[in-house]
């Protein structure tokens, strides 16, 4: 199998993407019970995909940008745009709550994308990372997808462990409020039982495949003043 770039892969994945797979299920789980609520708050969900995270979430405003107009166009929201977590087109200090969820793993490099996260987040405002866990890239789990006809494909991307996302975001002005592992376990059971795989979930159970950051911009990066 030929492993497509992340383009490549989500402008084919874009007709049937649900996000029900197991890590985009325990991820949901995790962010609804351990991070800030996005209720009256201004949102920014970068690498927001379909934007499914974004319907009904109670936000005041919520914004959501992807590199994939396939996968902006199938979710039909307004709210939406295309662009990179890398240079995000918005002025700095703009919104108290910055999602970038299951996405930073595409990055073979993960300094860019944490400069603008904290940019456009404001001091004192809250920046939510999640992303595969390497511990299940180390144990050989791969990102897969089936096409609309039912090929596979998998997807290039990078492990990053939790010092790298760390010395990123601290580099970037942000403190970690908290961090947390995601496994293979009862709450996602239903999820091999349905697609009939239960011996994964017994081979795998305890291993952990999400992993969950929540941080606070702190300080203005000295040479990044005038972006804000
Ligand atoms: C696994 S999906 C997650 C979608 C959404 N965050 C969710 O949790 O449902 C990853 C998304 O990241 C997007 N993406 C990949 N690289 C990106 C980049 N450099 N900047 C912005 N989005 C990117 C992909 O197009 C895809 O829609």
């Amino acid at each position: 199998m030929i492993a497509l770039t992340p383009r490549q892969a989500y402008r084919l994945w874009a007709p049937n993407y649900r996000g029900d797979n197991a890590v985009c299920v325990l991820e949901d789980q995790l962010v609804s019970t351990l991070t800030p609520p996005p209720q009256g708050r201004r949102l920014l969900d970068v690498g927001c995909g379909t934007g499914l995270r974004l319907r009904n979430c109670g936000a005041a405003i919520a914004f959501g940008v992807d590199t994939s107009t396939e996968m902006l166009s199938a979710g039909e929201l307004d709210n939406v745009a295309a662009a990179d977590v890398r240079a995000l087109p918005f002025p700095g200090n703009q919104f108290d709550l910055v999602w970038c969820r299951l996405m930073l793993s595409y990055l073979p490099d993960l300094k860019q994308a944490y400069t603008e996260l904290a940019r456009v987040c404001r001091l004192g405002g809250d920046v939510v990372v999640s992303d595969f866990h390497a511990d299940a890239i180390r144990a050989g789990h791969r990102q897969t997808f089936r096409d609309a006809e039912g090929t596979l494909h998998e997807i290039i991307h990078h492990p990053h462990d939790a010092r790298a996302h760390m010395e990123a975001a601290a580099a970037s002005g942000m403190i970690m409020k908290a961090a947390h592992s995601g496994t293979i376990g009862a709450s996602i059971k239903p999820i091999y039982e349905r697609a009939n795989h239960l011996d994964m979930y017994a081979r795998d159970q305890g291993l952990a495949i999400v992993a969950l950051f929540h941080f606070e911009t702190v300080y203005e990066r000295v040479n990044d003043r005038s972006l804000r």
